[in-house]
């Protein structure tokens, strides 16, 4: 490995390999043991890398008795350096073969510490006693080393292209990327799940929301967008709740809610749809429904009043009163004979917090939507219009009996030219565990915090 002033950048990738971009070539594999195998003569590694897997051959009469035993120490884990001749083969898993003509361990593993995450910890019981991935105290104390297996890379390469595309979709409509401070001084979405900061001598907490700050640039910016994690003190133990997740949001000047609704529907449209077009073989490893996805990329979303919800609700004998946000269970139980996501709009005022908009043609209502996904998945938007003119804004305030002071900037922001204007904000880790169709939220983010863990 003596290799200063040279590189060490990759060139040949697992994946090429296997689409037959280097067959009959003589290359250079760099990656990690997924699986060994075999016998006094022969030695077969599943090689890994993040493009792929390919089995390598290893023969004794090849490589002489010193290389050979060098390969067969390279238990799973192991980060090598092939040298080989890459061969078709039908049989073989991706179409290809290597077969290894020199062996470079880079980073060796005690076999008296193997890796410790195997098969047997993939699909198990977790603790909560539902069937999920990864889930268990094993599993989760060794979060680090488990984001190597097939699930969990399959998981993050989503991830990453959920990200691409909420970017792509905003910045195609022409909103600006704008930051807002985490540390804050008030509650966005009611405090019961505000995280509390020592700050110098005073109390701040992590923000839930970038909204507030958001409308703040409302009126210099028209239309703005982030994602960004929020933070919730949430005790409860769902398969969709973090503590810290990742929340995609927008802000946008002179909009209806049915506006913001567009866009809200616009971009998990443009999610589905990018996820088609570049992660079809990590859908299909998921053993997700393509035709589904595509209908979740191309099917406009239905729309629904809240009361026509509960009327739902109440028809198949759930017990659920008007008034009440509609937690979990029940939108599990809505939403699984959805075929697309449905948006619920007009909540009871007294469902949602004061920076909602009163409906004016009867005030009982907010304007604002819920965007929940199928197959039981549920909320995965929250949003609407917004109280703007400065009078509205401080009768809100007021009736919620929340202090004036802390939001006295959101207050300045309709005593100076106040304008008709909206937003929402959609969980990232929420979407793309719909989309991906996984067990629980914690799969598709990398180091998940939840009340019960911030560790590793
Ligand atoms: O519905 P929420 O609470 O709305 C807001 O925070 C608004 N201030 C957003 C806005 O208008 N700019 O949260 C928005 C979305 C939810 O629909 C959900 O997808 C996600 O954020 N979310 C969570 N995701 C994972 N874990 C949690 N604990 C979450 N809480 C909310
Ligand atoms: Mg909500």
């Amino acid at each position: 490995m003596e290799r200063f002033g040279e590189s060490l950048v990759k060139t040949i990738w697992i994946g090429d390999v296997q689409n037959g971009q280097h067959t009959d070539q003589t290359v250079e594999l760099k990656g990690w043991v997924k699986r060994s195998r075999g016998n006094n003569n022969i030695w077969f590694v599943v090689l890994r890398d993040s493009t792929g897997t390919i089995q390598c051959v290893g023969k004794k009469k090849a490589l002489g008795e010193a290389v050979f035993e060098t390969l067969k120490g390279a238990i799973i884990e192991t980060s090598v350096v092939f040298t080989g001749h890459v061969r078709a083969d039908e049989r073989a898993e991706g179409g290809h073969e290597l077969d290894i003509a020199n062996v470079e361990i880079v980073g060796a593993v005690n076999s008296e510490r193997p890796f410790p995450i195997t098969e047997a910890d993939m699909l198990v019981e977790d603790e909560d006693g539902e069937l999920t991935y990864g889930g268990t105290e094993h599993t989760l104390n060794h979060r680090h080393l488990y984001l190597r297996t097939t699930r969990a890379t399959t998981m993050l390469k989503l991830r990453s292209s959920a990200f691409g595309a909420i970017h792509n979709y905003f910045r195609g409509h022409d909103f600006l990327e704008y930051q807002a401070p985490n540390f804050v001084a008030g509650a966005v979405e009611g405090g019961s799940t505000l995280f509390e900061v020592p700050y110098f001598g005073k109390q701040a907490y992590l923000t839930q929301s970038w909204q507030l700050y958001a409308e703040a640039a409302m009126p210099a910016l028209e239309r703005l967008y982030t994602i960004a994690p929020s933070f919730r003190a949430e005790k409860s133990r769902t398969r969709r709740h973090l503590t810290e997740f990742w929340h995609a949001e927008m802000e946008m000047a002179w909009a209806t809610n049915n506006d913001i609704m567009a866009h809200g529907e616009g971009v998990v449209r443009s999610i589905a749809k990018t996820l088609l077009e570049e992660r079809e073989d990590e859908l299909t490893y998921l053993e997700r429904d393509l035709e589904m996805i595509a209908r979740y990329a191309d099917s406009p979303y239905p729309r629904m009043r809240y009361d026509e919800a509960i009327e739902i609700l109440q028809g198949k004998d759930v017990s659920v009163e008007w008034g009440q946000d509609l937690d979990y269970s029940k939108e599990k139980i809505l939403t699984q004979d959805f075929d697309v996501p449905h948006f619920l709009t007009h909540y009871p005022k007294v469902a949602k917090p004061f920076y909602h908009r009163v409906d004016p043609e009867d005030e009982k209502y907010v304007l604002c939507h819920d965007l929940l996904a199928p197959e039981g998945y549920g909320e995965i938007i929250g949003g609407g219009e917004r109280t703007w003119s400065e009078q509205e804004i401080l009768q809100r305030i007021d009736e919620e009996g929340t202090p004036r002071e802390p939001y006295q900037f959101y207050i300045d922001v309709r005593s100076y030219g106040g304008v008709p204007h909206g937003g929402f904000g959609l969980g990232v880790d929420r979407v793309v565990s719909w989309l991906a169709g996984a067990t629980h939220i914690r799969e598709v983010i990398p180091f998940p915090r939840t009340s019960r863990r911030v560790t590793p």
